[in-house]
């Protein structure tokens, strides 16, 4: 069996639910490449005939202190710098790959590049008519801009997102109107500095709202309209579905309690049944339809994890973003008819990897660093 190489972090639940996954199909352990030796830029070795699989680096401190610098890793910032760091490290994994004979790289930089870039996704995603929320065009640079730049669109309620941002981290959800707003996010002003926290706020103070969204600029902001969204028992919802080799195969419901649904912050797994019944079947049908839309526009990735919006009316939908990483949702199974029934996330791309790669199956590759 050809052996597949993980970059990530050795012992996190992303490296230990794919290897579990792999031995559930029969396949040896994974080799494990660290995100930390590749950052440090050491030597990658991988043996001839690997499948390389990049996986997030996850919640690991030494990993982040070498994307954003040293620092409390719960501040926000510096998102500019992990990208290009996190770039420049998954393309030299696929050089290291490129230079290894019969090596396979199971993921596309370019298409990691753009996800990890909400202003480019976006507009990828627009650009190919997958339905987005209207976004303010070209560079935000600052409170100032960005009221303006509102006023201009006639936009009173928008998102604003840190262009590099994952797990809600600075994203405000923000009403204004005139001197007055209504600014809700997970972020915390404190001394001048931002940092992430498990609990949504809500700023009403336009000085302290123009000092956040300032420091948030440094990195890039992506702007869009806000799009409202369907709700379930009073909680606003959204979709997160796993497109797997071009088929969504995984769904889940996020209830939130305030306007995003990131589960970290509160939000819950919702019912889906009820999001299938009140969309009806054409609806559910539209809906995965446009999953994999979105996926063909990452075509060399595996997977992808895309964030669905369902509006008030239960008819439009509208994508948030697309993830990269948005696999890792423990113990949940594939949809009826997907394909995946009764395999993770996980399993579901071992299957792939295999349906893909199995004349290459009898071999023995390994790798170190
Ligand atoms: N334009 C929008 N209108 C309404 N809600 C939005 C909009 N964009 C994002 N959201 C909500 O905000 C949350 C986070 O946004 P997302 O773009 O997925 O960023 P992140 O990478 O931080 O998860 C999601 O729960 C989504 O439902
Ligand atoms: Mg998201």
């Amino acid at each position: 069996m050809t052996g597949i190489a993980v970059v990530g972090t050795p012992g996190d639940r992303r490296v230990t639910m794919f290897a579990d996954a792999c031995a559930r199909q029969g396949l040896e352990e994974p080799a494990v490449v660290p995100w930390t030796s590749v950052l440090r830029g050491e030597e990658i070795g991988i043996e001839p005939e690997t499948l390389v699989r990049i996986d997030s680096p996850g919640e690991d401190a030494e990993a982040d202190a070498l994307l954003r610098g040293p620092g409390e890793p719960s501040r926000i910032g510096g998102g500019a710098r992990w990208h290009a760091g996190f770039v420049a490290g998954a393309a030299r994994v696929g050089r290291a790959v490129a230079a290894t004979p019969g090596a396979v790289l199971l993921a596309d930089v370019e298409d990691v590049s753009v996800m990890f870039d909400k202003r480019r996704c976006h507009a990828r995603l627009s650009a190919a008519g997958v339905p987005v929320p209207p976004a303010l065009a070209g560079p935000v640079g600052g409170y100032a801009e960005l009221r303006e730049r509102m006023d201009e669109a006639r936009w009173g309620r928008v998102f604003v997102k840190p262009a590099h941002g994952s797990s809600a981290s600075g994203i405000i959800a923000l009403h204004a109107s005139g001197r007055r707003v209504r600014a809700v996010t997970s972020a915390e002003l404190a001394s001048g500095e931002l940092h992430n926290s498990l609990r949504l706020r809500c700023y009403e103070n336009e000085p302290d709202l123009a000092v956040i969204v300032d420091l948030l600029a440094a990195d890039g902001l992506h702007v869009e309209r806000w799009f409202p969204k369907a709700s379930l028992g009073g909680r606003a919802i959204d979709l997160r579905v796993v497109v797997v080799d071009g088929t969504p195969t995984h769904a889940v419901v996020r209830a939130g309690r305030g306007p995003m649904t990131n589960l970290h912050l509160g939000g819950v797994r919702g019912d889906l049944g009820a999001v299938t019944a009140g969309l009806g079947p054409r609806g559910w049908e539209r809906a995965l339809e446009i999953c994999a839309r979105t996926a063909a526009r990452f075509p060399g990735s595996l997977a992808v994890g895309v964030d669905l919006m369902i509006g008030v009316d239960w008819r439009e939908f509208a994508v948030a973003e697309v993830n990269a990483f948005g696999d890792l949702l423990p113990r949940l199974e594939g949809l009826p008819g997907g394909g995946a029934e009764g395999l993770d996330t996980y399993g579901a791309q071992v299957r792939a990897i295999l349906a893909r790669h199995a004349p290459a199956r009898e071999g023995r590759g390994r790798c170190v660093t």
